[in-house]
């Protein structure tokens, strides 16, 4: 079996780059298991008992020179794991080796360079000229003795360096960011060559594992899970209910901020498909009362993050005993909250912490280890649905952090219907390259209009579109004249009390995709 300790392993050791996730994504998309650790947060010892293959040392934005920059433990070293160095990885061990690292305002580099490359077993199959991607101000003016030079740019004396003996490298590249033309062709030398990488791990058979591995934990054990309908709760439920059958009880809180019936997809999935054992709890005047004249989008998110796990405790009250509470947690969420050395940028949250007063002997979260497309093939390999595997980011405060302003029933139906026929719209053009998030705001501008002979003071609804990665950037899509036309004409035409719709044209940054 291929269980976690046995099986082959990168250590992706964080100096808090913002690119650290994107290394082990694109490590794991080579089909060896990656993990991230805080550099600070793992010793030497640690290391060495993990029997990693290599060890990936990321970039971050300090300089080696700042006072409290991070640094590793000397000892890693000396432990015989190749090392690959990036970014601030790269100047990192240059700097301890003895080498030079200079800052010089006209040798920083930002975006697209020419990269010369030397033949070298990190680059076989690399062109001699290819494209970089940089992002630096520091740079290694000459590499330290032992290491020599295997790439250069027009500014960078020493743009990748070797120590073939002790198999330890630099680049001062990102090979992660896919305009690098040849990273993940580098990274693939540094592993499979390098490192000696199989590269036998598949998602398909780590859901087998999960399943055995949380049964044998779980055996006998009562475990409750809230379920949203979103990727990650869903495919946590399903892989549960494999380990545990029955004694995976599914609490489905239904705040009436989904989208138009979503609730019931959601209850018709889970409880009529899958045979899952799910409460659904219809709390949505509960939801209302507590956000009546509620306009600040943090305490709107606050009122529903506490009043969800108020809810959610009162109904595990009623189930009795609960020993495990499971949660839909994946590995960006672990990142995120403080386990990798990156700040902490965002702070979304779909529910309000854990709940207090249940009392239960631990915690299942099966997907802690797992990026959001790999979850979507754990999803894929247990039979969940085409259209929830692929579902479009939801945020948990729903459709309340998309009324600017108060919130109402009044507006919610309005919203909900908007938002209904403007993905009907984008869904029904079949477009080949369709935006990634599509839907509809209500915001609280009231603007004149005219229907009939009759002056009308309406909402505006504004519609949003968004083509992205990872939804940590984003561009607004240029969707077709045709699908807004569409999507504008029914809206004004359907949807009492709204009389104007507005196209969103701002990309994040400097926007957010939602609005609050
Ligand atoms: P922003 O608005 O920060 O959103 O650009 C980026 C992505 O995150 C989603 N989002 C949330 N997801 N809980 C969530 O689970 C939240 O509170 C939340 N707020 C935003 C947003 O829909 C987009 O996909």
């Amino acid at each position: 079996m291929n269980t976690m300790n046995t099986m082959e392993k990168i250590l992706v050791l964080d100096f808090g780059g913002q690119y650290n996730q994107l290394i082990a994504r694109r490590v794991r998309e080579q089909h060896v298991y990656a993990e991230i650790e805080a550099y600070d947060k793992i010793t030497p010892d640690e290391i060495k008992a993990r029997e990693y293959k290599g060890i990936i040392l990321t970039g971050g934005p300090n300089s080696v020179y700042d006072f409290e920059s991070p640094h590793y433990d000397h000892e890693i070293l000396n432990l015989g794991i190749p090392i690959l160095g990036i970014c601030y990885g790269d100047q990192l061990l240059a700097f301890t080796a003895g080498g030079t690292v200079s800052s010089a305002e006209n040798s920083s580099e930002y975006g697209k360079t020419k990269l010369i490359a030397d033949e070298h077993p990190l680059f076989v199959g690399v062109p001699r000229e290819s494209i970089c991607w940089m992002s630096h101000t520091d740079f290694i003016a000459e590499p330290p003795e032992g290491y020599k030079t295997i790439a250069v740019t027009e500014k960078c004396p020493c743009a990748a360096m070797a120590d073939d003996e002790h198999k330890i490298y630099g680049v001062q590249f990102h090979p992660e960011v896919t305009h690098t033309q040849y990273g993940n062709l580098i990274l693939h030398n540094f592993l499979f060559s390098v490192c000696g990488c199989s590269g036998d791990w598949q998602v398909e058979n780590f859901t087998e594992d999960l399943v055995a591995e949380y049964k044998e934990k779980l055996s006998g054990k009562k475990v409750l899970l809230a379920l949203s309908g979103g990727v990650d709760s869903s495919v946590t439920a399903l892989l549960l209910q494999r380990a545990v059958g029955d004694n995976l009880i599914c609490v489905f809180v239904d705040h009436g901020l989904l989208r138009k019936d979503e609730g019931d997809f959601v209850e018709r999935t889970f409880k009529g498909h899958f045979g899952i054992n799910l409460i659904r709890i219809d709390a949505k005047e509960l939801f209302l009362s507590r956000l009546a004249g509620v306009t600040d989008p943090e305490t709107k998110r606050k009122i529903i993050g506490e009043t969800f796990i108020r809810v959610f405790e009162e109904e595990a009250k009623k189930l009795g005993q609960i020993d495990i509470l499971a949660q839909g947690t994946i590995y960006p969420d672990v990142i995120e909250s403080g386990k990798g050395a990156s700040a902490v940028i965002k702070s979304h949250h779909n529910v309000g912490g854990l709940p207090r007063r249940i009392s239960f002997e631990g915690i299942a979260e099966p997907l802690r280890t797992l990026f959001k497309d790999e979850v979507r093939n754990v999803g894929t390999t247990l039979g969940l649905p085409h259209e929830l595997v692929w579902r479009q980011p939801f945020p948990g405060p729903g459709l309340a952090v998309r009324i600017i302003g108060d919130i109402t029933d009044e507006k919610l139906e309005a919203l909900k219907e908007a938002d209904a026929i403007f993905r009907e719209a984008v869904d029904g053009a079949g477009l080949p390259h369709g935006p990634d998030q599509y839907f509809a705001v209500l915001t609280d501008l009231h603007t004149v209009g005219v229907m009939g002979d009759a002056r009308t003071y309406g909402y505006t609804v504004a519609l949003r579109a968004v083509s992205t990665d990872d939804f940590m950037t984003a561009e607004w899509t240029r969707l077709p004249y045709e699908v807004l036309e569409e999507a504008s004409r029914r809206i004004t035409n359907e949807v009492p009390g709204i009389s104007r719709v507005v196209y969103d044209i701002s990309s994040k940054p400097p926007a957010t995709v939602e609005w609050e």
